[in-house]
C-alpha cells in the first residue's frame, strides 16, 4: 500500500502567529489532528469579519496565509519559478550547513540556541532545519511559493522547526523574535528593500538579523551579459524546459570549478587561483557535485526579478533600522552579508540611540556653561522640511528657580534644595508663610 506522508502543524507554533490584516489573535477551528499535531483545519482572527479575510486554511499541515492567486502578479511570478525550482531540486547536501554559515557571518551554531528564530523567504527549508538543529527554542520558515511543501518534508521531523505559507511583506506574527535571516531571498523581490523592513520589524528590540543579498559590485559581468538573458528568455520559458536548458551552462561550470578552480586553490597557497576569473565564488562551489551545481545555475536563470544591491545601499537599509553593531561584509567577492542587533529600549542603551550631535560622551564640557542664557531665555530656530524657518523663545517656567553652577552641584534633585530650605524656614524671624496669613486674614 502506499503510504501517503503526513503533514502537520505543531501546538507550539500557533502561540506565535497572529492575522496579518489586524494583528489579531486566532482561534484554531474543524481541526482534524493526529495525536498533537493539527493535519487539517482553520485559524480564524477574533478581530472580526475583515477586509480581506480573517479566515485561514490548514492545509496539508500548513497554515496558509498567502497564496500566489492573491498576490501581485509581479511576486507571484518570482515565488512560482521558485516553487517549481524547490519542488524539484529537493535534495540534501552535507555541505548546506558551511555555505549557511558563509551566508549569514558572523553568527555560529551556538548562536541559534533557546532563540526564537524566523527564516524570510526559506524555500525547500534547508535552513530552517539546520537552525533547528543546532537548538533553537522554535524556529519558524516562511515561504510564499510551494516551496513550503518541500520544507515542510524536510522539517517535519523535527519538533521546535515549523513552516507558514505567507509572504514576507504581510507576516503573521507580533515582533517577537530573537533573530530573523533571510538568504538569497530579497534581491528577488520587487521591493528589496520593504521586503527588509518587513522582516526587521519582527525582530524583538534587543534581537538580532541576518540577510544576505547579492552584490552590485563584481557582478557587472551578470548585469551586462546574464541579466538579459535571464530578463528575455530563461524566466519566460516553463521550467521544465530550462532544467533541460540549463544543463549546458552546467556542464561548463562543473567542468571549470573541478579540473581548473578546484586544483589551482589547493596547490601550494593558491596565489595561482587568485589571477582566476570569479575565483573566490566560483572555488566556494567546486566543491558541490553535478546536482547542487545544476540547482546553483537553474537558481540563476530562473528568476523573473534580481536585483543587485551596492554596499552603499546595503548599508543605508541597516542603518536605517537604527540597529547597533552593524556588520557588513562582502561574501565570495560577489555578495554582501549584514548581521546586526536591534536596538534595545532600556536606558542602558540610550546612550547609543542617541544621535551623534547630541551624544556628548567623551568631550569634556562646562557644567552650567549656558545657565546665563537659560536664565534670559533663549531662541531656538526650526528648520521645517518644507523650507520655512520657524522661530520659538522659551523662558524659565513662572516659579523655577534656577541653580547656579556653584550652588547645583551640591544638590542632585528638587527634594535635596527642598530639604535645605525647611531647615532654613526655622531661622526666619518673620516667617513668610505666618506674614502672609497675617497679611490675608481678616482684620
Ligand atoms: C533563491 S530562493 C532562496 C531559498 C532559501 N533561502 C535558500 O537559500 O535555500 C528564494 C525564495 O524566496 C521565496 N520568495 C519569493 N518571494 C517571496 C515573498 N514575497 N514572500 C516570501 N517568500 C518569497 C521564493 O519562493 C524562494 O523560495
Ligand atoms: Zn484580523
Amino acid at each position: 500500500m502506499l503510504e501517503v506522508p503526513t503533514k502537520d502543524v505543531k501546538d507550539s507554533l500557533l502561540q506565535y502567529l497572529r492575522c496579518p490584516g489586524c494583528g489579531g489573535g486566532l482561534d484554531l477551528e474543524a481541526a482534524h489532528r493526529e495525536g498533537a499535531e493539527i493535519m487539517e483545519g482553520e485559524l480564524i482572527c477574533r478581530g472580526g469579519d475583515h477586509p480581506p479575510t480573517n479566515r485561514f486554511p490548514i492545509t496539508r499541515g500548513i497554515p496558509r496565509f498567502a497564496s500566489l492567486d492573491k498576490v501581485a502578479s509581479d511576486k507571484a511570478a518570482t515565488a512560482a519559478s521558485f516553487g517549481w525550482q524547490w519542488t524539484h531540486f529537493t535534495q540534501a547536501d552535507e555541505r548546506y550547513a558551511e555555505q549557511f554559515l558563509g551566508w549569514i557571518a558572523p553568527v555560529r551554531p551556538e548562536f541559534f540556541k533557546d532563540k526564537v528564530v524566523l527564516e524570510g523567504g526559506c524555500g525547500k527549508g534547508r535552513h530552517t532545519q539546520l537552525a533547528a538543529r543546532w537548538g533553537a527554542r522554535d524556529v519558524i520558515g516562511i515561504d510564499l511559493s510551494e516551496a513550503v511543501e518541500s520544507a515542510f518534508a524536510a522539517t517535519r521531523e523535527l519538533a521546535n522547526a515549523h513552516v507558514v505559507q505567507a509572504d514576507i511583506y504581510n507576516l503573521p506574527f507580533p515582533r517577537i523574535f530573537d533573530y530573523a535571516f533571510s538568504v538569497g531571498v530579497l534581491h528577488h523581490l520587487p521591493d528589496p528593500r520593504a521586503g527588509f523592513e518587513s522582516l526587521v520589524a519582527k525582530v524583538k528590540p534587543g534581537g538580532h538579523f541576518s540577510v544576505w543579498v547579492y552584490g552590485a559590485e563584481n557582478n557587472e559581468w551578470i548585469t551586462r551579459w546574464i541579466n538579459p538573458l535571464r530578463e528575455g528568455l530563461t524566466s519566460r520559458i516553463s521550467p521544465r524546459a530550462l532544467l533541460h536548458l540549463s544543463k549546458l551552462p552546467t556542464v561548463m561550470l562543473y567542468l571549470a570549478t573541478k579540473l581548473i578552480y578546484r586544483p589551482l586553490n589547493h596547490l601550494g597557497n593558491g596565489a595561482l587561483a587568485q589571477h582566476l576569473f570569479y575565483n573566490d565564488y566560483l572555488n566556494a562551489i567546486s566543491g558541490f557535485g553535478w546536482r547542487e551545481q545544476h540547482t546553483i545555475v537553474f537558481d540563476h536563470l530562473v528568476a523573473p526579478t534580481a536585483f543587485y544591491i551596492s554596499r552603499e545601499e546595503f548599508a543605508d537599509w541597516l542603518r536605517e533600522t537604527g540597529a547597533r553593531n552593524v556588520q557588513i561584509s562582502w561574501h565570495n567577492k560577489n555578495s554582501w552579508r549584514g548581521e546586526s542587533m536591534k536596538k534595545t529600549k532600556t536606558s542602558k542603551n540610550k546612550k547609543v540611540e542617541m544621535r551623534s550631535e547630541y551624544d556628548f560622551a567623551g568631550k569634556t564640557g562646562v557644567r552650567g556653561k549656558y545657565y546665563q542664557d537659560y536664565r534670559r531665555g533663549h531662541t531656538v530656530r526650526i528648520h521645517k522640511a518644507n523650507g520655512t524657518v520657524a522661530t520659538q523663545h522659551f523662558t524659565l517656567q513662572e516659579g523655577a528657580v534656577m541653580l547656579e553652577p556653584d550652588v547645583r552641584k551640591f544638590f542632585p534633585n528638587s527634594e535635596s534644595v527642598n530639604k535645605a530650605l525647611r531647615s532654613l524656614i526655622s531661622l526666619i524671624p518673620d516667617k513668610p508663610t505666618r506674614r502672609r496669613a497675617t497679611d490675608e486674614g481678616p482684620d
